[in-house]
């Protein structure tokens, strides 16, 4: 195919060989597979190219990005939405996906690896056949013990984003990817900090409520109260921040102490 303009440059620097097709087009990115020849060997990259620089919805993104700091003269420009500040936030949705992918693979999540970023395009590898990018949860037929075994490797995978102080923020069936036995989680942009996101437990818990909703249907019991728990070591309240978690939690613990 014709190499898109966003692509050019990965061309051009011989980062990617050949671009082979289009995987998906979509109204926030659009995905390439290419294609790396090295010596005798073929690697197969997938190319997001985020298109939402200037087309989020500004009310919506509101929650996940409760947390972020940013320099004065940049805050202003987002408050007043002008060209430069949505111009900076698209860069920042593309950041802290490279960033929040390049943590989770580096402590053994089951995330695409990513290998390099340039400008809105982040590079990573490929999970699929050549000719078929590997299903998604949602489009896969799994018996229940599949069921029971991509479930508990989803919780040991929360458990890393966790530990990272990490919350995916829009995960479901469709953002998770199923290959050979094997979950992938993908799309990452919205993922949010829990210490510094004010937002950050409820949208883990919607996050369970929606993984919990799907595993329920195919026979693995589980609620996304216990699943929190289990995820955070930490009983779900709503509304509350990750702080007010840990105090209410101290609060529990020093009541029990002094009855003693
Ligand atoms: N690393 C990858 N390997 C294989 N396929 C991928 C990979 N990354 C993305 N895809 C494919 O592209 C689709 C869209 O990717 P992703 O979810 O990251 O982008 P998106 O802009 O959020 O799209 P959507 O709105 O469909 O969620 C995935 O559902 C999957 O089919
Ligand atoms: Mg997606």
């Amino acid at each position: 195919m014709s190499i898109p303009s966003a692509l050019q440059w990965f061309v051009d620097t011989g980062v990617v060989s050949e671009v082979v097709r289009i995987i998906k087009s979509g109204k926030e990115s659009h995905i390439y597979l290419t294609k790396r020849f090295c010596e005798d060997r073929v690697f197969y990259f997938v190319a997001k190219v985020h298109t939402a620089r200037t087309q989020r919805s500004f009310k919506g993104d509101k929650i996940y990005r409760a947390g972020w700091c940013l320099e004065g003269r940049v805050q202003r420009a987002v408050s007043r939405g002008t060209r430069y500040g949505r111009r900076v936030i698209g860069s920042l949705w593309v950041a802290q996906e490279f960033d929040a992918l390049k943590k989770l693979w580096k402590s053994g999540a089951n995330v695409p690896t990513p290998i390099l970023r340039h400008d809105n395009v982040i590079l990573m590898t490929y999970i699929g056949d050549p000719d078929q990018p590997a299903p998604k949860l949602c489009e896969t037929p799994l018996n229940p013990g599949e069921a029971l075994q991509a479930f508990n490797e989803l919780v040991g995978n929360l458990r890393i984003f966790a530990r990272l102080s990490l919350v995916h923020g829009d995960l479901s069936p469709f953002n998770i990817l199923y290959s050979k036995g094997k979950i992938w989680i993908i799309d990452l942009p919205q993922a949010v900090d829990l210490n510094s996101n004010p937002n950050a437990v409820d949208l883990l818990y919607r996050d369970l409520q929606c993984v919990c909703k799907y595993f329920l249907k195919r026979g693995v019991a589980c609620t996304p109260r216990d699943l929190f728990s289990q995820i955070l070591d930490l009983p779900y309240v709503p509304s509350k921040t990750y702080q007010d978690l840990l105090m209410l939690a101290a609060e529990s613990e020093l009541a029990t102490t002094y009855r003693r």
